[in-house]
């Protein structure tokens, strides 16, 4: 896990390498150690012998709550975020460098992410994928890996009685979420 600020820096550099094509990945997707009573990120890597990072994933709390904890739980619109501020989680990115894929290292990191998660009492994991990506193939992924996987257009369901999306945020080619077994 990156849990210091060197190692956070090394995996924004890797997703930066790998996601360059793509317009929507901020200089600071990865956050900072100082702000982590916002988001709680979970942040699995995997380095090669040699030492450069190879697959990487950043899960955290959704934006919405996120918003919700900076206004001391509850939204202006009086939804509560407060009691299930660590229920649902959000993966924001996962990649696995090109010449590493189909080796399972993908697998292995939602499988960290799913066991740090567990122990925090999440109850569900969920993420979607834009056009930008190679659909098809993620949601083989995600099939594969347990995930349900929303037909595209399908809006994500609420979880704990919330909505975890903003109305605003782009419509993806389509979502995928997954219950996660109490630890
Ligand atoms: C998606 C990604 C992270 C998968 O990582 P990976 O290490 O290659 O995946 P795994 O080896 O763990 O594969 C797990 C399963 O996914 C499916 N899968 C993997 N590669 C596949 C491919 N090219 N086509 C179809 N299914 C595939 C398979 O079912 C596989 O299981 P199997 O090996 O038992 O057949 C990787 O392909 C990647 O980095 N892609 C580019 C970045 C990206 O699109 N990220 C997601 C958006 S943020």
């Amino acid at each position: 896990m990156a849990r210091t600020d060197p190692e956070r820096a090394e995996v924004q550099e890797f997703f930066g390498l790998h996601f360059a094509d793509i317009a929507d990945i901020a200089e600071n997707a990865v956050p900072v150690v100082a702000h982590d009573d916002l988001y709680r990120p979970v942040i699995p890597f995997i380095r090669e012998s040699e030492g450069r990072v190879v697959a990487a994933a950043l899960a955290n709390r959704p934006m919405i709550a996120a918003g919700s904890v900076m206004m001391g739980g509850k939204l202006p619109n009086g939804v509560d975020y407060g009691p299930v501020l660590d229920d649902v989680y959000q993966l924001d990115l996962i990649t696995v460098a090109a010449d590493h894929r189909g080796q399972g290292l993908g697998t292995r990191l939602l499988s960290a992410v799913d066991a740090e998660l567990s122990a925090r009492g999440t109850r569900v994991i969920f993420g979607c994928v834009t056009d930008e990506h190679d659909v098809q193939h993620l949601q083989s992924f995600y099939t594969a890996a347990g995930f349900k996987v929303l037909d595209q257009g399908q809006p994500l369901p609420q979880f704990r009685g919330r909505t975890w999306v903003g109305a605003l945020d782009a419509a993806p080619a389509f979502y995928f979420y997954r219950q996660l077994p109490r630890a």
